[in-house]
């Protein structure tokens, strides 16, 4: 298909029916074919196979809920021996996460418009080293709709190998309290590292800052909570 057919196309990816107006991000998608998809059909084709995408043997790192790249474009640059995928559902994010990375000429980072939901469709068991989830939406009225909750380690039960780790950072104290209180309660994962200063930890050096936490720096000088899980099944 040339672009101005997948331009044409593009709006039933995301809309039941075609709408008078778009996002004009929802076009600029289209220009980072080797960094963005948005086929949730292309996604699942490669269930079992991110590596033959990336054409290497590297781990798989996941990022849910990847914002606007910095993190993963961090990662990217310092783990050149990981492929980093982050999920994502905002076009203008996908955008600016996608000229950061095509900037630094990565060839191990890549943004899919899916829900961390859908991540059994389109990812196979055991295919993933490492998980991260940074400053989520807490849901204060509604925490049933929280990615992290009992259902999310179900997901992980399938597609983090055993001894892999999930990373969780939250400016959010009963966000980072719950998620303890949950995996104490859980077969199959340890806590084996948590503070709720991680600025002020020996994990501070180490810590690349998303977005949302340089806005909780700079601007509501918020503590951050971060906690380190290990998978033990
Ligand atoms: C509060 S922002 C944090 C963004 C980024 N991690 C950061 O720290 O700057 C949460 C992000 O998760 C995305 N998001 C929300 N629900 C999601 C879901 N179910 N699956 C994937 N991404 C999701 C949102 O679009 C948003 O960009």
């Amino acid at each position: 298909m040339t672009k101005e057919e997948l331009k044409e196309d593009l709006w039933r990816h995301f809309f039941k029916n075609p709408r008078k107006n778009y996002n004009p991000y929802i076009y600029k998608l289209l220009d980072f074919p080797e960094y963005i998809i948005y086929d949730k059909e292309i996604m699942d084709s490669y269930k079992g196979k991110w590596r033959e995408f990336f054409k290497n043997d590297n781990p798989i790192y996941l990022e849910i809920g990847s914002g606007s790249g910095n993190f993963a474009q961090g990662m990217a640059m310092r783990y050149p021996e990981r492929n980093h995928i982050g999920l994502e559902l905002r076009f203008k994010r996908l955008v600016l996460s996608a000229t950061k990375v095509k900037r630094d000429n990565s060839t191990n980072a890549l943004f899919l418009r899916r829900r961390g939901e859908e991540i059994l469709s389109f990812v196979a068991e055991n295919e993933v080293d490492g998980i991260y989830v940074n400053f989520p939406d807490p849901w204060e009225e509604n925490e049933k709709n929280r990615v992290v909750q009992e259902n999310f380690f179900k997901i992980l039960d399938v597609i983090l190998k055993k001894g892999g780790k999930f990373f969780f950072k939250t400016d959010h104290d009963k966000y980072y309290q719950d998620v303890l209180d949950l995996v104490a309660s859980l077969d199959g994962y340890e806590v084996i590292y948590h503070t709720s200063d991680l600025h002020n930890s020996e994990k501070a050096e180490d810590n690349i800052k998303t977005e949302f936490e340089q806005l909780f720096l700079c601007k509501h000088n918020k503590n951050i909570n971060y906690i380190e899980i290990l998978k033990t099944k």
